[in-house]
């Protein structure tokens, strides 16, 4: 048998999850270059020992062969189960089979555990926020903090080790090191997995992290990603984030057929940055999804670029504008550069969007073919409206 790494992270708290670094996708969707973890933490106390959260299909047998190098696993007595997805349910069903253990989630996880893990329901305990769990000098309060991905979800706080279990919350796709500080670029990491996951229900991100703040935490130990010993650099990270603070750039989506648009595109961008915003364009034919999710965090502006493709938007921008529409980014300020041959209709399709979005649409071009000075100059003026926009003072 492999002699696994589980990491001692808190005194008797072990990380026993997997790395799955061939994995490429997340939710079919999610563009993950590095692969991604499923964390599991195995927490010994005097008398109790209790598994929080499990791993993703393929990985079972390498949780339960970790597990039985740290404790008796037919002995394990608590699983916890923060969330039901099952990147982190999966192996609940064998680890329970396999022990004695009761599983503990909240009501709403329940059923799901049934229904996804199979197990047994005379084997699931439900909690209540606020309840805890006694190991013998060390006890575990579980927090609900539902909608932190799904509405089950809830975190687990180890008193005594002031270590948090976050589950999804201030994840990342990253697996290599152990820790925080091990990773130079995890912020921005964990900012792509931000806007995948959890900007679409930034109203539940900040009442999570209106919980973090109540309580004293020395280590965060989410379900993907790093251990966090420095917690304040993913606290305040998520602080930003969750608030919508945004920066002085531009996300550009287009999409071209004969070059008419992405001239369009780049002529945006040449104005934008004369005006000292920062332009990042993405051309809809080859682009990675992931980026623009995460440039998206932080930008107050979306131009959509688009040729008229059968009276409409090319399908592409459709998709694209469907997914931005979806992940809620705090964009405050919209415009559009289209084009059009013999017949116009990708630029009103881009109008809609962003009135139906609630985006202030500042403004529009739309070429016949590709532009010529007078649309350039129209570009240009409609980049110092937007720089206007971004510039000046936020009224709430
Ligand atoms: Fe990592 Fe929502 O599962």
């Amino acid at each position: 048998m492999i002699k696994y790494n589980t990491p001692e992270i808190s005194n008797g708290v072990y990380a026993v999850g997997a790395k799955d670094r061939n994995r490429r996708l997340f939710d079919a969707l999610v563009p993950l270059p590095r692969g991604t973890t499923f964390n599991s933490y195995l927490v010994k106390g005097a008398e109790k020992t209790a598994l929080i959260d499990s791993v993703g299909p393929g990985f079972e047998q390498e949780l339960l062969d970790k597990i039985s190098s740290l404790t008796d696993l037919s002995k394990l007595d608590y699983v916890v189960m923060n969330h039901a997805e099952p990147d982190h349910s999966t192996a609940l069903g064998a680890v329970v089979r396999e022990s004695r253990a009761t599983l503990y989630t909240t009501e709403k996880g329940a059923p799901m555990a049934a229904r996804y893990s199979g197990v047994p329901a005379e084997r699931i305990k439900t909690i209540k926020d606020g309840d805890t769990i006694e190991l013998g000098g060390k006890k575990l309060r579980f927090i609900e903090s539902p909608w932190l991905h799904w509405p089950e979800t809830m975190f687990t706080y180890l008193e005594e080790n002031k270590v948090l279990f976050s589950c999804d919350f201030f994840g990342a796709h990253a697996p290599d090191g152990t820790y925080d500080d091990d990773i130079p670029d995890i912020i921005s990491l964990a900012k792509g997995y931000f806007a995948e996951i959890m900007m679409p229900l930034r109203p539940f991100c900040k009442k999570g992290l209106d919980k973090v703040a109540a309580l004293e935490i020395t280590t965060i130990a989410p379900s993907h990603g790093p251990v966090y010993r420095n917690p304040s650099r993913i606290i305040d990270a998520y602080r930003s984030w969750v608030a919508g603070e945004t920066l002085r750039k531009a996300v550009i989506v287009y999409v071209t057929t004969w070059g008419a648009t992405e001239q369009m595109a780049n002529c945006m961008a040449e104005a934008l940055a004369k005006e000292g915003i920062n332009p990042k364009l993405y051309n809809l034919a080859s682009f990675d999804m992931g980026q623009l999710a995460e440039d998206l965090v932080d930008s107050p502006a979306l131009v959509v670029g688009s040729p008229t493709l059968f009276s409409g938007l090319h399908p592409y921008m459709n998709n694209t504008l469907n997914l931005i529409k979806l992940l809620k980014p705090p964009v405050k300020f919209g415009a559009a550069i289209c084009s059009y041959g013999w017949g116009k209709g990708a630029l009103k399709q881009a109008q809609e969007f962003f009135e139906n979005a609630k985006i202030e649409f500042v403004g529009a071009v739309d070429s016949y073919g590709p532009p010529h000075d007078e649309e350039i100059q129209k570009i240009t003026e409609l980049a110092g409206q937007l720089a206007a926009k971004i510039s000046a003072p936020v009224v709430n």
